[in-house]
């Protein structure tokens, strides 16, 4: 199959990329940029195609001739919103996939993947990225093109630039930071994991509807970056919080800068979202074989593994 894949050079995106290609698919990534570099897809014969999904003009020439696409864009600084560079979740998250899928429709393409985010699956605070999400997701299941909507939990990986910082300090220090009180429930999950999910949600054109995709434990925010932080230490780490108070603070300034560096909205995102996540999963409807957290978390952060020298 020929498959598109918007974001293919973000996170999940190269790794989809990748997994696709390796199981014999033509991949076509869209980026806004005109040659980017992305080290996981070197020396890969990939596609590149510029554009942008605010920009329903450029987006015929990415989907022509595809038989797939896969949406797994997302604005930069997620999920800090810059209204001024209409970097939102209004604008690329809703309005950019209705783009996409007008797109496809236009093209006859006839398998669509989105890449959705757990927290729509449970009691959640209103927010603008649930509301565009959701809205996104409604576009896609409803475009009359065989379609599903991956719901995906907290994803690690050794390439995440965030986690990469997190776990190289959980080396040095004897604790590590968590914003807010950290109760809140999640399943990480092994991008790996993700990336399988999605080449298989690509290849299975009768799997329709909303999907989970989650790790096989449910552990507390605390706990998960706890676990991160032991991997990469060979060592227990206590955990050090930052009050809600505090990030608020924090939030309410960084919003007011030219170039928002921190918000009350991703304050909201990271301390309050629920991500739990319910059963009938990956594992049933796509047969991917998810890691277990604790050897996801030391192929991805422990000495001699993934990004990590001994
Ligand atoms: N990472 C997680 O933990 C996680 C968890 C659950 C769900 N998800 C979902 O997975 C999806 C991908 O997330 P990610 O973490 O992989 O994101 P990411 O690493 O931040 O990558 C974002 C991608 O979006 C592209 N992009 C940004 N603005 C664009 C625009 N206007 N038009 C076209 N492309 C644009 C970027 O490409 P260029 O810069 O090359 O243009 C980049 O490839 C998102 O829907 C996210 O909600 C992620």
């Amino acid at each position: 199959m020929r498959v598109l894949v918007t974001g293919g050079t973000g996170l999940v995106g190269r790794h989809a990329v990748a997994r696709l290609q390796a199981r014999g698919h033509a991949v076509r990534v869209l980026s806004r940029r005109a040659c980017p570099d992305v080290p996981l897809l070197r020396g890969l014969p990939v596609e590149f195609v510029q554009g942008d999904v605010r920009d329903p003009t450029t987006l015929d020439a990415a989907c022509s001739g595809c038989d797939a696409v896969v949406l797994s864009h997302q604005f930069p600084r997620f999920p800090v919103e810059n209204q001024r560079r209409n970097e939102t979740f209004d604008a690329v998250d809703r309005q950019g996939t209705t783009h996409c899928v007008q797109a496809a429709q236009a093209n006859g393409v006839w398998r669509l993947v989105y890449v959705s985010g757990s927290a729509l699956s449970a009691p959640n605070p209103d927010h603008p990225g649930i509301r565009a999400k959701r809205a996104a997701e409604q576009a896609v299941l409803s475009s009359g093109i065989s379609a599903v909507s991956l719901r995906v939990n907290v994803v690690y990986a050794a390439d995440d630039p965030r986690f990469a910082r997190y776990a190289r300090l959980a080396r040095w220090l004897p604790f590590v930071v968590v914003l807010g009180d950290g109760r809140n429930r999640c399943a990480p999950i092994a991008v790996e994991d993700v990336a399988e999910a999605i080449a298989s949600a690509v290849e299975r054109p009768e799997v329709t509807g909303v999907l989970s995709v989650c790790g096989p434990q449910e552990v507390s925010w605390r706990q998960f970056l706890q676990r991160v932080g032991e991997a990469a230490a060979g060592a227990p780490r206590c955990a050090v919080h930052i009050p809600r108070w505090a990030l608020w603070l924090a939030g309410a300034l960084g919003e007011r800068l030219p170039r928002p560096l921190f918000s009350r909205d991703a304050v909201v995102f990271i301390t309050d979202f629920e991500q739990a996540c319910p059963p009938l999963g990956v594992e049933a409807a796509l047969g991917v074989q998810v890691t277990p957290l604790e050897v996801g978390l030391r192929r991805a952060f422990g000495r001699g593994q993934g990004a990590f020298p001994a």
